[in-house]
């Protein structure tokens, strides 16, 4: 079997988790080949993936800052990376290189593993934040059929943008979005608050019904004190380990030819 290759570029990219999920796979698969993180520089980086192609590479994934900057050299983009904004995964074939993004499909896949008849259709859904990862969120939800949702961000025209994705969509202000929680179905914190080093998320969840499903994209820590609030009052709730683990899956399908799973031996390892 020839040696395949796949990496992530990013800057910096030695905190990336992704070869530790990427090599587990190809080990447990069987397959010949590596994945490998590799840093690049912003005014590198058409450069720095014209020697991926050179060397041989089926592709790679893509992480802050590049996301938005590797679609201008991307020879082909698909329609879930045009209406992101973004690309996180690259597949190269004939040395062209062709743009997805899984993170939308990773969001959805890891609240379904958790809640396998979750009903994204079937009432109000609150995202907190109007970023990047936002605007995935956003998209899979709507390609789920959610039909009523709110967008709430610090800077009010963020989340104005977003609402363009949809009709069914609603900005509001931050500081109401207290009073928003009434009637929720599904809460989504999308913001970096809460993640280790950051600000905390202040949230009040009394507004909250108990059978409101909580889930945070923020993973380090696992349990983030929006989900630790949330458990304690009774909340169902799904971290946000598994929609890095679950947006991993179709890259690996698209450069190994194989739909990989999450197994609890694989979550073990990357919450080590
Ligand atoms: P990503 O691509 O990971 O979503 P991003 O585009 O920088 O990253 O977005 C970060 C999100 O966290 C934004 O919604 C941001 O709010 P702003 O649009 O107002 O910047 C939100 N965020 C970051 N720090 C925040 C803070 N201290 N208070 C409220 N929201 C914050």
């Amino acid at each position: 079997m020839n040696f395949v290759r796949a990496g992530v570029i990013g800057h910096p990219i030695h905190h990336s988790k992704s070869p530790m999920i990427h090599n587990h796979w190809i080990k447990v698969y069987g397959l010949n080949g590596e994945y490998t993180a590799i840093d690049i520089a912003p005014q590198d980086l058409k450069g720095g993936v014209q020697k991926l192609i050179t060397d041989g590479f089926l592709g790679f994934n893509v992480t802050i800052p590049h996301k938005e900057t590797i679609m201008e050299i991307c020879d082909d983009i698909d329609d879930t990376a045009q209406k992101i904004g973004a690309v996180n995964t690259v597949k190269i074939e004939n040395g062209k290189m062709k743009g997805f993004n899984t993170d939308a499909f990773g969001f959805i896949a890891n609240i379904k593993s958790q809640i396998p008849n979750f009903d994204f259709g079937a009432g109000k859904i609150i995202v907190l934040g109007a970023g990047g990862a936002a605007r995935a969120v956003l998209y899979g939800l709507l390609q789920e059929g959610a039909a009523d949702i709110i967008v709430t961000n610090r800077t009010m025209e963020k989340a104005q943008m977003l609402c363009k994705l949809s009709p069914n969509i609603k900005p509001v202000p931050w500081d109401e979005k207290e009073k928003y929680l009434k009637d929720a179905t599904l809460l989504v914190n999308t913001t970096a608050l809460g993640m280790v080093g950051k600000e905390p998320l202040i949230l009040d969840l009394k507004n909250l019904p108990p059978t409101c499903l909580v889930n945070d994209i923020v993973y380090a820590p696992l349990m983030t004190d929006l989900l630790t609030a949330a458990k304690a009052r009774g909340n169902p709730i799904v971290t946000g380990i598994g929609m890095l683990l679950h947006q991993a899956r179709p890259a690996f399908e698209k450069w190994f030819g194989i739909l990989p799973e999450v197994e609890a031996e694989l979550l073990s390892k990357v919450l080590k």
